[in-house]
């Protein structure tokens, strides 16, 4: 990747996950001390929520063709499949979050249905338009989202499901120090911002509703 200072930040977002993978995913998985599980509940609650809220929002999923953005573990791809999703394709730029999410899918037997790909979202091609295109937690991590959302923008014909962690709450500081001390950057959003973010990149907005940490938003 070219050495601009955008560059370099999205060098330190892969990084970084590529290196926490495993840790990512015990959120999901629960393998982790009970003290942290219960952090977790305590904590991330609405990162629970906001998966039952995308899956909510797919339905119904059978037949259907969708685009995870930033899949992570592909954690939203295996239920979606589950589902009936006819097909449900996963991108991400950290290696070990594709690994693992290749390796979930194969053991709960989803893998004809879910196939992983390790790339750039603006690097992804596609000529088929998606049902729906998902961005679950990735707005925290992209220092200016209107091309990421023009670029999703252009490859559905249907809603877009996506959050935003919102700037304001007295949590925000703390997790930037904390990413801050492992070298990945975050980012805040207000509730304009988003509008104005959607509005660019050719979306109309139909829901934005506060959720815990994060707004959940559904566009078309
Ligand atoms: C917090 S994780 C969320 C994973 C998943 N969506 C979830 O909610 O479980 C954010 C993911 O976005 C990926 N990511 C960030 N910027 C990206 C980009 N420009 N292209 C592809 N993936 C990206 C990161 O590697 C990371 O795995």
């Amino acid at each position: 990747m070219p050495g601009s200072a955008i560059d370099k930040d999205a060098v330190n977002v892969r990084q970084h996950f590529h290196k926490t993978a495993h840790q990512f995913d015990s959120i999901y998985s629960g393998k982790k001390s009970t003290v942290a599980r219960a952090l977790d509940r305590l904590l991330r609650w609405d990162m629970q929520k906001r998966l039952e809220m995308t899956i909510a929002g797919c339905q119904p999923a059978e037949g259907k063709r969708i685009l995870d953005v930033g899949c992570g573990t592909g954690r939203f791809c295996l239920p979606l499949a589950q589902q009936g999703a006819a097909q449900v394709i996963g991108i991400d730029f950290a290696e070990n979050m594709i690994a693992e999410a290749q390796r979930l899918s194969r053991a709960a037997n989803l893998d004809r249905v879910c196939q992983f790909q390790c790339c750039d979202i603006l690097d992804y091609q596609d000529d088929t338009k998606f049902d729906h295109v998902l961005a679950i937690g990735l707005f925290d991590y992209i220092k200016d989202g209107r091309n990421v959302l023009r670029k999703m923008r252009s490859l559905t014909n249907g809603a877009a499901l996506m959050t935003f962690p919102r700037s304001n709450t007295w949590r925000a500081p703390l997790r930037r120090i904390r990413l801050g001390i492992l070298g990945c950057p975050v980012y805040f959003y207000t509730e304009k911002r988003i509008r104005d973010h959607l509005v660019t990149a050719g979306f109309t907005v139909k829901r934005l509703e506060k959720v815990g940490e994060l707004y959940f938003v559904e566009a078309l």
